[in-house]
């Protein structure tokens, strides 16, 4: 019997979760939220710092064992914000040292992947979207390679910038995914497919200038303090007009009403979210269905936080109907970040004997930047 404790720390969540034998038996996890602007990185670490041992000894009661259970300790390494991934991994090797026990790198990416064979998928394309990341997974020979991905941002900090824009704090999905709900008519944007590759920043432009068009697009706050050499260089009139006028309310739709103009046509804060979401996941469909022809394999698999969305779920659905195959989207507890998903990816590579002895730790480091596709999988 083994048990492996999981430490996510990449980003605006930190986690803690517990496997035995392939079966989650906690997932405790606490996140950085904002009213409004984005993650500011060392803000997020900060959160990780202050929450952590709660979050630690919930998972070990949820899971009803003791410290001395654990078998190893996983975390993190990579890809993420590195003040983040630093508090997780300092958090790791702190319980290392203290109760002697094997330390497990994990890839952040990787581990979003593997928790979806509780699906029980078995080869499956994954359509991971989340918020730094847009990727086209498969494996093959030896690695998961990437078939496609986002040439500039990931969409969910697309979608997290779009609705900063328009006034709504971190995470913005889910409530740009009501606001499309409401949303009634279809304004044209671009539609930026490259092969299995898309592009997004072209998009974001064009939904900021139809908010401005709307005569409510809200200057994003500055997220950090700049240096004084910087400062100087920025308009301070506009920031102290943006500071007057704070961040104002985006749910009524009847104020973000556009006037009639010669070339305009009336639409809401709440037709653009629908536009942006009926666009932006038809691109993705679009290259996860180019990806399983490519392949020629018969299951689609969803990860990432923007994967919890139920209109892009619908659309993944229509497509894999449509061409016979099948589709497979893991509890939304296990779509978003989690420390569940880092337990169960590193039971797997623990039990391949892929971890690092306690008294070896200083060999162990975080990798901001590490890629899906620089991964060796040994274990498959
Ligand atoms: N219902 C939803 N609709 C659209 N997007 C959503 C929804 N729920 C969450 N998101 C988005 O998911 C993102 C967070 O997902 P996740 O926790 O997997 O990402 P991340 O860790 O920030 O990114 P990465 O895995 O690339 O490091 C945020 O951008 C958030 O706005
Ligand atoms: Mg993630």
């Amino acid at each position: 019997m083994t048990i492996i404790l999981g430490i996510e720390s990449t980003a605006h969540t930190f986690g803690v979760g517990v496997v035995r034998n392939g079966k989650i038996i906690a997932n405790k996890n606490k996140t950085y939220t904002t009213k409004a602007g984005g993650i500011i990185p060392m803000e997020s670490a900060k959160h990780h710092c202050e929450n952590k041992h709660e979050i630690y000894f919930e998972a070990l009661d949820d899971a009803g064992i003791k410290e001395k259970d654990i078998d190893a300790i996983a975390f993190s390494q990579g890809p993420g914000l590195a003040p983040c991934l630093i508090e997780g991994m300092k958090f790791a090797k702190e319980l290392v040292t203290k109760l002697k026990k094997p330390i497990v790198s994990v890839n952040h990416c990787i581990a979003h992947l593997e928790i979806g064979r509780l699906t029980k998928a078995s080869d499956p394309v994954m359509l991971y979207v989340s918020g730094a990341n847009t990727q086209i997974i498969a494996y093959e020979s030896g690695k998961y390679r990437i078939f496609g991905e986002t040439l500039d941002i990931g969409v969910g900090n697309f979608i997290d910038n779009f609705a900063r824009y328009a006034g709504i704090g971190f995470p913005g999905g889910p409530t740009i995914e009501k606001l499309a709900k409401k949303g009634k008519n279809y304004i044209e944007l671009p539609y930026k497919v490259k092969g299995m590759d898309i592009a997004l920043s072209g998009i974001l432009t064009n939904l900021k200038q139809k908010l401005e068009k709307i005569g409510k697009l809200n200057p994003a706050p500055p997220t950090q303090k700049l240096p004084a050499h910087l400062c100087s260089q920025i308009d301070k009139k506009q920031l102290m007009k943006n500071a007057r006028n704070g961040i104002k309310s985006v749910n009524s739709s009847k104020k973000f009403r556009a006037k009639r103009g010669k070339n305009d046509r009336e639409y809401t804060l709440s037709d653009l979210a629908y536009s942006m979401q009926e666009t932006v996941f038809a691109m993705l469909v679009e290259t996860a269905e180019r990806a399983l022809a490519h392949t020629g394999k018969k299951e689609l698999l969803l990860g990432g936080g923007v994967a919890c969305n139920s209109r892009l779920q619908e659309m993944c659905k229509i497509m894999c109907k449509e061409r016979g195959a099948k589709l497979f989207v893991p509890e939304k507890q296990f779509l978003q970040d989690n420390g569940a998903m880092v337990a169960y990816t590193g039971e797997i590579l623990f039990n391949n004997r892929d971890y690092i002895k306690s008294e070896d730790i200083d060999n162990v480091d975080i990798v901001p930047r590490q890629r899906t596709d620089q991964v060796e999988i040994k274990y498959k």
